[in-house]
């Protein structure tokens, strides 16, 4: 096999979803490939850039939702990754709900959304970095298998090379080799 050099950017694959924020009391999403897990712990991070309308919406709250769209929303999800809430209301596009836990409003039609109170803050270039506990989690009923939601039922979407991909096969089982991965 020939390794070519090729420049130190990233690449992705990035998963694609929803950050959405309180703004002057009205909900936004902004579409983000920068969120992620830190470990098994109920944690994860969004890093969104200081001029957008949902990172404002975050510091003024202390609080950010994380949306799965399912692929089949791509069109909306695309659009919330194109225009800013600073000039256009995006507040209708998709239908909004909120729990007792903190102050971030939900996507009803996402599959998966996960409620997050902000713990920690990373400036980084002109981004922020969001670390946020997950205090509240829900899942479309039919999205479930065994009380978790399944990838095939969710179909998250996978953002590489300027282009959506939705996931399509299983290809394997985790930990199949069990011995010396604990
Ligand atoms: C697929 C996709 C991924 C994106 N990923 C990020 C990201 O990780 N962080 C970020 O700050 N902006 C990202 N953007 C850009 C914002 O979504 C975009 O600038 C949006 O208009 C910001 O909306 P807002 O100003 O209403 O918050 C992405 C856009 C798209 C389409």
């Amino acid at each position: 096999m020939t390794k070519t050099k090729i420049a130190n950017i990233p690449y992705g694959p990035y998963v694609t979803v929803l950050a959405g924020a309180c703004v002057n009391e009205k909900p936004n999403y902004a579409a983000i490939g920068a969120y992620g897990v830190v470990s098994q712990k109920p944690v994860l991070y969004i890093s969104l850039k200081n001029s957008h309308h949902t990172t404002a919406g975050v510091i003024e709250n202390g609080f950010f939702s994380v949306n799965i769209p399912s692929s089949d929303e791509i069109d909306k999800t695309d659009y919330c990754g194109t225009v800013t809430g600073n000039k256009v209301d995006k507040s209708n596009i998709f239908q909004s709900f909120y729990d007792e836990a903190g102050k971030a409003p939900m996507i009803k039609e996402c599959p998966v959304n996960y409620l997050c109170k902000v713990i920690q803050t990373i400036p980084i270039f002109d981004f922020t970095m969001f670390l946020g506990e997950i205090v509240a989690a829900y899942a479309n009923e039919s999205c479930l298998n065994n009380g978790r939601p399944d990838a095939a039922k969710v179909k998250p979407t996978i953002l590489m090379d300027s282009g959506y991909f939705d996931i399509n096969n299983r290809v394997g089982s985790i930990f199949k080799t069990c011995s010396g991965n604990k």
